[in-house]
């Protein structure tokens, strides 16, 4: 049974999330040509590869699930939340023993969609509450009114706890001014490479968890060569991934693992059987380059992202 913490509004949240991302990652065929047959026969290559696809997702859904995920990590912004649903059922855990998360695009807040959107995503999920919703980035100008809404489906019992992604110390202090709800967890780009320290410090004080996404640096080069990390690794006969969310435990932070493969999804879960020593979490936090592998919200042009 995955082990979990308290959230500051009493609900559990697992240590360790899995976040199946979106089903037709980079994937479209166009090898027919322009013409009305082969645009046709793109169509239906398309269609047979995303069948393909989709039922290579739902199987890695329920193998996590039956591995022994209870969180699985969610956006509308990637598109298979029916898939999601499929095999949530598949898998025959019960719902209650799930913490599914799901966010809001960032085009639904431009739209100014909240509550429309939210309730699109129940159906798809084939849910009547979700675990825990957020917004997907700040979007600037628009991110304190998502946020009240939000706060609205909360009050309302549809959410159990209610959080943000993507959020400096600034956006979140924006938000405790609007309204008497706190987040009760921040999801941000968390990794060796990149360890966020004074958010995750300013996050503690404030009592909301940290959730850690790319949380393992998308097995990035620069991380898993590190001499330092593999000696770590040597003496726990542990991998360099196991000792990277294990780091992510020891800091509080809960890891948010993409992984479609059975064995690397047992893997990124067993490492309850041994402990970091604090030079080795020192020596993990020195890695730090201020490295990001995706964007930062201060900085980015929410209209395409
Ligand atoms: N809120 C946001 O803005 C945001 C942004 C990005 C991501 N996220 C969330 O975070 C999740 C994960 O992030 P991510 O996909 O960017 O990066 P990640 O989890 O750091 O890396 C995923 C990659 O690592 C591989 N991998 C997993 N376990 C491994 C292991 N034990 N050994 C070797 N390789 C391993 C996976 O391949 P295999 O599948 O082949 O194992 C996959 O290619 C997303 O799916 C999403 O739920 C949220």
């Amino acid at each position: 049974m995955m082990e979990k913490i308290k959230l500051n509004n009493g609900y559990d949240i697992p240590l360790i999330g899995i976040g199946p991302g979106s089903v037709m990652r980079g994937y479209s065929v166009q090898i027919f040509g322009k013409s009305k047959i082969g645009q046709l026969c793109n169509k239906i290559s398309n269609r047979l590869l995303y069948i393909y696809k989709a039922k290579k997702y739902i199987k890695s859904v329920v193998s996590a699930i039956n591995t022994g995920y209870r969180l699985i990590d969610y956006s509308a912004a990637y598109g298979s939340e029916k898939l999601i649903a499929k095999a949530i059922q598949k898998s025959g855990v019960e719902r209650e023993d799930l913490f599914v998360t799901s966010r809001i695009t960032n085009h639904q807040q431009l739209n100014k969609d909240v509550r429309t959107s939210f309730f699109e995503s129940l159906k798809k999920l084939e849910l009547d509450y979700i675990d825990f919703y957020m917004f997907h980035w700040p979007v600037t100008g628009y991110y304190e009114d998502t946020w009240l809404e939000m706060v609205e489906l909360y009050k309302e019992g549809y959410i159990r706890a209610l959080g943000v992604a993507n959020c400096h110390q600034h956006h979140i202090d924006n938000l405790i001014k609007k309204s008497e709800i706190l987040p009760t967890i921040n999801q941000v780009e968390v990794h060796p490479l990149f360890t966020q320290k004074p958010l995750i410090e300013y996050c503690s004080k404030k009592g909301i968890i940290v959730e850690g996404y790319t949380a393992i640096a998308r097995f990035d080069d620069r991380l898993i060569r590190l001499p330092a990390l593999k000696q770590i690794a040597q003496k726990y006969n542990k991998s360099i991934v196991q000792i990277v969310i294990r780091w992510h435990l020891q800091n509080k932070v809960v890891p948010i693992i993409r992984s479609s493969n059975k064995r690397r999804q047992l893997e990124n879960i067993s490492v309850f059987d041994f402990q970091l020593t604090k030079e080795e979490m020192l020596k993990i936090d020195s890695i730090n380059i201020n490295s990001r592998l995706r964007y930062d919200p201060d900085n980015c042009d929410f209209s395409v992202l």
